[in-house]
């Protein structure tokens, strides 16, 4: 992580990491920010060193599948991805499941009113519809709640996962969706609802869960982030534990401070252009340099206005970490490249 004033961002640390103890992680942030690819990068973080971890999506969008290029899945949690070995670690796994809120109020009435026939004569979104009816709120208790179940299930005397990550809904909804208590409260004060609204409530209000925030340095998802950071610390006196800021898609800066401070003044020295341009062989230079410093111009306004942004994300009070721009096809392996980068910071 890095903090304000801190500049060694690359500095490799050993694994210790930022969330020990954290074993449900969910991550939110405004749309399209990149949830779903830091979600899966931080999956994989966390899977290295011989573990087993869950990625889960609730949204029914099949994202998950997109980005590990694999076909649609299926409500069940499949192998998706391994994490890489290392010389001092052994890899991991990565499971993933997407969480249809259907399937699980489905999954969850049959369970507790034994309405397996019923499922059958009610259509599937008659169920759903007359569930969001009587119980705003359900489905979001069933999707959280099986984050939760899949974050305490045990096998063998041991835990199954050593981690769950949750690709979580946008930051304006995020509130709601963590508050499942509250949410179903207008429900019966007794019976399975209720208990288990309470089971999950207290495992996402404690030490054990973090929720994380990605966002790119840009105006409105900076602001977005403020503002859900702002929200949750209100659930936080509850126990809601904030997490990390996930900048995501920091691209590098490749000119020294002065070059920074005078391209973006538009006072860059052409003529020395003009003459690194020969040095390096350019035959045709004629408007070249003119325009290349155009260029250096708008590329280094646009990095100042970023740190404007930073110094912004920094008001939030969490730690950060940086995840680099992927400028070729965000594939598997740039999603790797995305996971080294949370280990090296130390969050995972
Ligand atoms: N670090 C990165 N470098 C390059 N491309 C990225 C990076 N992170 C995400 N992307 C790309 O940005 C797009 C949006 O990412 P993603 O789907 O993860 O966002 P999201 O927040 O989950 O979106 P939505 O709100 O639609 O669920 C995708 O095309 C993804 O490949
Ligand atoms: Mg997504």
């Amino acid at each position: 992580m890095w903090w304000p004033g801190d500049d060694s961002l690359l500095r490799v640390r050993p694994r210790d990491t930022d969330w020990e103890g954290v074993r449900l992680h969910v991550v939110t942030g405004k749309g399209g920010t990149g949830k779903t690819t830091v979600a899966g990068a931080l999956a994989i973080a966390l899977a290295a060193g011989g573990r087993r971890v869950l990625l889960m999506e609730v949204e029914g969008r099949q994202g998950i599948a997109r980005l590990f290029d694999s076909p649609p899945l299926p409500y069940a949690e499949r192998r998706v991805a391994v994490a890489p070995a290392t010389p001092t670690l052994p890899g991991g796994e990565v499971y993933a499941l997407a969480a249809d809120p259907e399937a699980a109020l489905v999954e969850y009435l049959e369970m507790f009113y034994n309405l397996r026939h019923a499922g059958t004569a009610l259509t599937r979104l008659g169920v759903v519809d007359f569930a969001t009816t009587i119980a705003p709120g359900l489905r979001d208790v069933l999707l959280t709640g099986k984050a939760v179940e899949a974050t305490r299930r045990r096998s063998g005397g041991r835990l199954y996962y050593d981690a769950v990550i949750m690709d979580a809904p946008p930051t304006g909804r995020i509130g709601k969706f963590l508050n499942v208590a509250t949410e179903v409260s207008g429900l019966a004060k007794m019976g399975p609802v209720r208990g288990h609204a309470d089971t999950v409530q207290s495992v996402i209000k404690s030490p054990q869960t973090a929720v994380h925030f990605v966002t790119v340095l840009e105006e409105m998802p900076v602001q977005e982030t403020l503002d859900g950071v702002a929200e949750l610390r209100g659930l936080a006196q509850g126990g809601l534990q904030l997490g990390g800021i996930m900048i995501n898609m920091v691209r590098p800066v490749d000119l020294t401070e002065e070059q920074l401070q005078a391209a973006a003044g538009g006072t860059l020295d052409e003529h020395e252009l003009d003459t690194g341009l020969k040095a390096a062989g350019i035959e045709d230079r004629r408007g070249l340099a003119a325009s290349l410093a155009a260029e250096l111009t708008e590329h280094a306004r646009e990095e100042l206005a970023q740190r404007a942004q930073r110094t912004r994300v920094a008001e939030a009070g969490q730690p950060c970490y940086d995840l680099p721009l992927i400028t070729d096809q965000m594939d598997l392996a740039g999603l790797y490249r995305l996971a080294a980068a949370l280990r090296e910071q130390g969050a995972a």
